[in-house]
């Protein structure tokens, strides 16, 4: 057969995973997520995060071994607010010095860190002040940022303030399923710009400090498609939809204003606030017209009939709408990471092609130039999956929450080969992907191959 082909990546790109703090450290007892868990009915099969992965028991040092032996040379993690600030004002310096333990433990292990300040959970106090539908949120992240900062900036050159606050803010006030569940189109609107203020004023306290930081937020673009193309309605609702959920976000940080389809909100102190454009892309839709689907502006997602889903169906694996997210993201005219990309697997068989599939459109992307900086997998090991519980496992490592043994899956192999090689190459893909070798290889020029696999 034919001689060996790589694919290969730019010379200083990041390869790593990413994790968050309540996904992972166990014990957030002071939280609103920790709360929502002990509702009966709140998070699939009454799981609760109980200890999570152990990290804030020290377990961190052995999945940061498992990364680095692995060959990966970055990591995203989250600083928890309410273990720095438990209550408004008052800060936790021994959990301050705890994070500076795990910060120096990743760079000892030759990890990049990128940290991230919000990753979806919030203090109990925030909470009972009505969390983000307040403008007063918008001091007392800049407050704790500062706190962050201040303590840790000399450990980290490259922070996320927040992650995807336009999952955020629909999971939390429009489809109500994460806390505070609640169902107000108006009010996750609300809560959108107050992120977009947040993040706007962390990106300046943060350059005060730290002038030399990078700064970005981890934006989730979900891929979307009319469900029938020439039908009106469909491609009104698809357009409706990307507007709000996947462009205002990010056009407001770079125009500063907020802008939606029905209306403009100047943010004036939000334009041009990132250093850098985090990706979290996961998979693409379909979107139908569906009168039902108020919260959802009237559109409602579906992946067609016979598309490569998880086993729960939650995720599609779609790599070309990858390759268009990037292609998308490039107009904001910054480097990109990416900042979240994966799938739930615990068969670890979708996986592995997933991987090799979605790192040949990064690679292809790479090759157009574009300023394409660093890659980090969703996520290191199974971890507490929100609303989802434990029924969903994301990790290249396996966990057993209970004993908390790990198990390497075959795809943290795979992806170990392509972090040490900085490159995927045709070995890899016949070992761990057969079935999608020639189409990641394909031995006729490209002019030639008809169509792709999944259909969505
Ligand atoms: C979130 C993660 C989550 C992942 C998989 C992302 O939207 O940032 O916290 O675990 O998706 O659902």
């Amino acid at each position: 057969m034919s001689m060996r082909a790589r694919h290969g990546f730019p010379e200083t790109f990041l390869w790593g995973t990413a994790t968050s703090s309540h996904q992972v450290e166990g014990k957030n007892e002071n939280n609103d997520w920790w709360d929502w868990e002990q509702q009966p009915g709140a998070v699939e099969n009454g799981h609760r995060s109980g200890n999570a992965c152990g990290w804030w028991d020290g377990r961190w040092k052995g999945d940061l071994d498992r990364a680095a032996e692995t060959h990966q040379n970055a990591h995203r993690l989250s600083v928890e607010w309410s273990r720095v600030e438990p209550a408004p004002g008052q800060w936790d310096e021994d959990a301050i010095s705890y994070y500076r333990e795990i910060l120096k433990g990743v760079r000892q292990r030759g990890l990049r860190p990128m940290v991230t300040l919000h990753h979806f959970t919030n203090p109990g106090w925030l909470a009972q002040q009505r969390g983000w539908n307040q403008a007063s949120v918008i001091p007392s992240f800049a407050r704790y940022v500062r706190k962050v900062v201040k303590a840790l900036g000399d450990q980290v050159a490259l922070w996320v303030t927040i992650n995807e606050p336009n999952v955020y803010a629909y999971a939390s006030h429009a489809a109500g399923v994460i806390p505070p569940g609640r169902q107000s189109l108006q009010a996750a609107l609300q809560v959108m710009l107050h992120m977009v203020q947040a993040h706007a004023a962390a990106y300046e306290i943060i350059h005060q400090l730290q002038p030399a930081a990078q700064v970005g937020l981890a934006h989730h673009y979900r891929g979307m498609k009319p469900s029938s193309p020439m039908n009106p309605l469909d491609r009104l609702m698809t357009s409706l939809r990307d507007d709000t959920f996947n462009q205002a976000i990010p056009r407001a940080l770079q125009t500063g204003v907020l802008s939606f389809p029905w209306k403009r909100v100047p943010v004036p102190e939000a334009q041009d606030t990132q250093d850098f454009f985090g990706l979290n892309y996961y998979t693409r839709e379909k979107v139908v017209f569906d009168v039902g689907h108020y919260s959802e502006l009237f559109g409602r997602g579906y992946y067609p009939e016979g598309a490569d889903v998880s086993s729960t169906g939650f995720i599609a694996n779609v790599p070309e709408g990858f390759f268009d997210a990037l292609d998308w993201a490039r107009q904001f005219d910054l480097p990109i990471y990416v900042t979240e990309n994966g799938v739930e697997d615990p068969e670890d068989e979708l996986r592995r092609r997933y991987i090799a599939q979605h790192i040949k459109e990064l690679w292809r992307a790479t090759n157009f130039n574009w300023q394409i900086k660093g890659y980090f997998h969703w996520t290191l090991v199974d971890n507490f999956e929100w609303d989802r519980g434990w029924t969903q496992r994301f990790g290249l490592w396996e966990l057993d929450p209970e004993s908390q043994e790990r198990r390497k899956r075959p795809s943290a192999d795979l992806y170990a080969e392509i972090c040490r090689e900085n490159a995927l190459s045709t070995d890899m893909v016949k070992r761990y992907a057969p079935e999608v070798f020639g189409e990641l290889f394909p031995e006729d020029p490209p002019g030639e191959l008809t169509g792709r696999s999944t259909g969505v």
